[in-house]
């Protein structure tokens, strides 16, 4: 055996496994089956007057490549692309929530709904025939003025109430009908602490034979007190709308200060909530519905409202400017 050769043979290989982690080339090369280790073995067979140098040079390799191998970085492999600290605590995305004008419609259509009213839904962009004419609003009335609604071209136009989901409804249907057309309504008023351009409507539509105003108190009656409790009492005041006679607007006794009077009722005790009445026969031959056989009711209620009302908030505009601090709370 050339045991010179073969300790440049392994001197040799070990430049070659350069790449080779420490702990790799310690097994390969020292380990118990190592090529160091081999040729240790073999040195049984080396004539004794050499045995003394072999030994010696077999010590020397074998310390040369432990330095060597310990003067290795210790090779903890890095992985490509950006270093990722995985003991960082992580940062959780904020779920999103309802909007608190969308809880109240949900919540208001749930308190129909259970009372045997269907939903159904209409155009935000209508005709003028569909959102005035068929409701019996006069050519010269106010909400017809062209200031008061967003056209977009004659005759279509931002519908400025859900009533026109009426109009569609009755001359899609026959009686009896039972619905609430909940929705988005569009008029151009100068926004302040109780106007918006935009805002959301639910109409309430009921048509048969036996449809009284007595109905109409008793369904609204229901929603008050399921909506603000078993105390809550409604009033009626004569008003007037054209597609509707008789006319009234309804207050809810007001849930804050008990009817008392208060700075949210204005001292009154009350709180307006909605427009309502009988629909106008006219209303009802429109769509074709025989005036003489049937009656029905309808009222329209402003969804930001009733919301304002139920949880105390004093600025419909607060609704629309997506302050986080405001949304966190609902
Ligand atoms: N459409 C009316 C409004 O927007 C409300 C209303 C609906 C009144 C149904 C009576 C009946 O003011």
């Amino acid at each position: 055996m050339d045991l010179e050769k073969r300790i440049s043979e392994i001197r040799r290989q070990f430049e070659a496994d350069g790449g080779i982690p420490p702990e790799k080339l310690r097994a390969k090369y020292l380990g118990r089956d190592g090529a160091v280790r081999e040729l240790f073995g073999l040195l049984g067979k080396v004539p004794p007057d050499e045995k003394a140098s072999a030994g010696k040079r077999l010590n020397e390799l074998k310390s040369e490549l432990e330095r060597l191998i310990d003067g290795l970085p210790s090779a903890v492999p890095v992985a490509p692309g950006p270093v990722v600290d995985l003991s960082l605590p992580g940062r959780a995305p904020e779920p999103g929530r309802r909007h608190p004008v969308y809880r109240t419609w949900d919540e208001i259509v749930r308190l129909f709904q259970r009372l045997g009213f269907e939903v159904v839904y209409g155009p935000e962009i209508e005709t003028e025939y569909h959102n005035f004419e068929a409701l019996n609003i006069p050519l010269e009335h106010p909400s017809r003025d062209a200031f008061d609604t967003f056209y977009v071209r004659k005759p279509y136009l931002l519908r400025s109430h859900t009533s026109p989901v009426q109009i569609r409804t009755m001359k899609e249907r026959t009686p009896p009908i039972r619905v609430i057309a909940p929705g988005k309504v569009f008029r151009p008023d100068k926004p302040d602490a109780g106007h918006s351009p935009m805002f959301h409507q639910v109409e309430g539509l009921m048509i048969g034979e036996d449809v009284t105003f007595a109905k109409l108190k008793g369904v609204l009656e229901l929603f008050a007190m399921s909506m603000w409790g078993a105390d809550t009492k409604i009033r009626f005041r004569p008003s007037f709308f054209p597609f509707t006679e008789p006319s009234a607007e309804v207050d809810v006794s007001c849930f804050i200060c008990g009817a008392k009077g208060c700075p949210a009722c204005k001292g009154s005790g009350w709180m307006e909530i909605l427009g309502s009445g009988m629909v106008h026969p006219k209303v009802l031959e429109n769509c074709g519905i025989d005036s003489e056989r049937f009656t029905g009711f309808a009222f329209g209620m402003g969804v930001e409202r009733i919301a304002m009302l139920k949880y105390g908030i004093p600025d419909i505009r607060l609704f629309y400017e997506n302050h986080l601090a405001f949304l966190r709370q609902f």
